[in-house]
């Protein structure tokens, strides 16, 4: 079957999964901003690639823009946050919540663990983090708030790799 990887990502995780992927699965990978419906309508598999920001899912807009490009296709979701690779029913609630319009099925979620560097931040996010962060009261959890996090592993790529090859 063909595929296309459409990705939305902030500070490049996301981006280096879905590259990854497009180049295993030999399809073309493209940033939300660059797809045009005539993309989406010459393949059968389309994958959500997307990080997650405040609970949601960033491509979450983009995806309800699309839904009637997407709708008779097979939609595949790969979900990147700051919540480990173990943690797949947190990322599998948040998808379920963000992208509910697409009736997405269980098995067609992944969820992958991101970095975040707060070094990197910017703009708003850089805001929002110091906001939050200053109202954590107990010492110990505004250490570990400010602390980056790493839980980028292109290895944990394998399980998504096996489900789209063996639809092919
Ligand atoms: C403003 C902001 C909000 C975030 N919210 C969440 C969140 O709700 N849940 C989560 O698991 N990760 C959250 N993250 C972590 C990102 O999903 C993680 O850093 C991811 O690797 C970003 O992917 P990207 O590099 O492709 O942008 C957040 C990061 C930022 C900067």
């Amino acid at each position: 079957m063909s595929g296309i990887i459409v990705y939305y990502s902030t500070y490049g995780s996301t981006q280096e999964y879905a590259e990854a992927l497009g180049e295993k699965m030999g399809w073309t990978v493209l940033s939300y901003r660059k797809v045009k419906a005539a993309n989406i309508q010459s393949v059968d598999i389309v994958v959500l690639a997307s990080n997650v920001r405040i609970e949601k899912l960033g491509i979450s807009k983009w995806a309800k823009r699309y839904k009637k490009h997407l709708t008779n296709k097979k939609v595949v979701v790969l979900a990147v946050g700051a919540n480990p690779f173990e943690n797949q029913a947190y990322y599998l609630e948040t998808t379920m919540k963000s992208i509910y319009f697409l009736n997405l099925k269980k098995e067609n979620i992944f969820g992958l663990g991101g970095r975040i560097k707060t070094s990197d931040l910017h703009g708003m996010d850089a805001f929002i983090f110091k906001v939050l962060g200053k109202m954590i009261k107990d010492d110990k959890i505004k250490k570990d708030f400010f602390n980056d996090v790493d839980h980028f592993d292109i290895d944990h790529l394998n399980g998504i790799i096996n489900y789209l090859s063996a639809l092919k």
